[in-house]
């Protein structure tokens, strides 16, 4: 097979990897790839996806395999359809999941899929009478994509008022005119990662992600700063969400979803932290959870793979994922049984200081082969480029440090050690138990905490 990979971070370079093991490839081909993996393939660019599926369709390429949302929202696997080759990814109607917030809450209100309760505004005027419906902590979200920055948890009154003005006014152009007002949600993240080819959705092993900047879930959201798997589930939990995925099924069928692609669910395992007998919220935040009744909550939908999830996902995989994708493209997911490794795979982001804000650029990468050959693990980069010979960092997160196996999380933290580069931060609590709840709410803006 020739298959064409498109976007160029960490992400992408785990699937570059993962891709380049079967035995199924005859070439890889790689669209907008950063420095740090763009020798893995012959890179190809167009100036728009009509040229760019032309220009596939003329060198044989069979499968296009998209990684970033952008060109799902923007049509590319349309414009592969047109010319006859075949794509992992949403089409742009089916994209709008992720694109549109209020598209998503509406996809879940139709077919009775559980979500957090929630308005939608549009109307600066509106915004008091709004959050009189909702208790602090409260979530706002931009209806649009906002390059990762458009959710907001405001943990005081005042600064979602102030917030909702910024967003509404247009802080983040059309996408943040509408806003998603949100019900604020305790309990554990799960980030639910599906294969659909039209008929069957097979889940992948359950992932976490740490959204936080700073360990301690503390500090603002991100894209992501470190992710593992599998995450332990009771059977209830299990259960919960098998009853949750099969719902979702009949809700793609029943409103045509005709695309192989990905469908990744954003869960909140929903539950309430214990209070030590003043009736305040212990101060750290890996207390004892007691569940609610509410039970697993949608909080969003994406629909490619997750980042940085996709990195301990694919290392923790035993099968052949080029095989899994051809079967999704023939719609024959039903006899896919996926394998993975024992044990279990974690990733920690290395990100530049200054991340996700203003994130410092151009310091120097070194001594990598030396933490990848002392600790075994595998490097997948992000935000860096070559300069003279030199690997150095040219975006927010910066590398993946990543190894599947048991007790493997000592030796990602020794290769981060080992790495030399002054502008390095990342999170050191990376697998450990994490729970958001209202005790550790904090105000990006001014640093109020929510307490109970
Ligand atoms: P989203 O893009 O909707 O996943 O939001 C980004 C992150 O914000 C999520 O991964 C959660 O950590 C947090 N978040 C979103 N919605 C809620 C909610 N209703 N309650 C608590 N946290 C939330
Ligand atoms: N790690 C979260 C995401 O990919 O959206």
């Amino acid at each position: 097979m020739k298959v064409l990979l498109y976007g160029g971070g960490a992400r992408e370079h785990a699937l570059a990897w993962k891709i380049k093991q079967s035995p199924l490839l005859e070439k890889l081909y790689l669209c907008k790839p950063n420095d740090g993996f763009a020798d893995l393939g012959e890179v190809i660019d167009a100036n728009n996806f009509e040229e760019l599926a032309k220009i596939s369709k003329e060198i044989g390429i069979n499968l296009l395999v998209v990684g970033p949302e952008d060109p799902l929202i923007n049509g590319i696997v349309d414009e592969f359809t047109k010319v006859g080759i075949s794509a992992i990814g949403a089409d742009k109607k089916w994209a709008m999941l992720e694109g549109s917030k209020a598209f998503a809450k509406e996809f879940m209100e139709r077919n009775n899929i559980p979500t957090a309760k929630y308005s939608l505004i549009t109307d600066i005027s509106r915004i008091s009478e709004t959050l009189d419906n909702f208790e602090i902590p409260v979530v706002l979200k931009a209806d649009g994509l906002a390059a990762g920055k458009g959710v907001y948890i405001a943990c005081s009154r005042g600064d979602a008022e102030a917030v909702l003005e910024e967003f509404l006014e247009g802080k983040y152009g059309e996408a943040s005119k509408k806003i998603v007002v949100e019900e604020f949600l305790e309990g554990q993240e799960i980030s639910l990662i599906s294969l659909w080819d039209g008929k069957t959705l097979l889940p992948l092993i359950p992932a976490r992600d740490y959204k936080k900047l700073f360990s301690g879930n503390k500090g603002p959201n991100t894209g992501g700063m470190g992710a593992y798997c599998p995450v332990s589930l009771t059977v209830d939990e299990y259960r919960e969400i098998e009853k949750y995925l099969d719902n979702l099924k009949n809700a793609l069928i029943n409103e045509r979803a005709d695309f192989a692609g990905i469908v990744y669910s954003g869960l909140m395992m929903t539950a309430k932290r214990e209070c030590n007998p003043e009736g305040r919220a212990l101060p750290a935040c890996k207390d004892e959870l007691i569940p609610t009744k509410d039970g697993i909550k949608i909080l969003e939908y994406n629909m490619r793979f997750g980042d940085p999830e996709t990195q301990p996902l694919l290392m923790h995989m035993d099968s052949d994922l080029l095989e899994i994708f051809t079967k999704m493209t023939e719609k024959k997911l039903d006899e896919v049984e996926l394998e993975w490794k024992q044990g279990q795979a974690f990733c920690v982001v290395v990100a530049a200081q200054g991340y996700p804000e203003n994130p410092v650029k151009g310091g120097e990468i070194s001594n990598i082969d030396e933490a990848i050959k002392e600790n075994e693990v595998n490097i997948f980069y992000a935000g860096v480029k070559k300069q003279a010979g030199k690997l150095v960092a040219n975006g927010g997160r910066v590398l993946s440090v990543c190894k599947t196996g048991i007790g493997v999380q000592k030796d990602i933290y020794d290769a981060i050690n080992r790495l030399e580069y002054e502008d390095k931060i990342f999170r050191n609590d990376i697998g450990e138990v994490s729970i958001f709840g209202k005790g550790c709410c904090e105000d990006e803006r001014t640093g109020h905490n929510c307490g109970v």
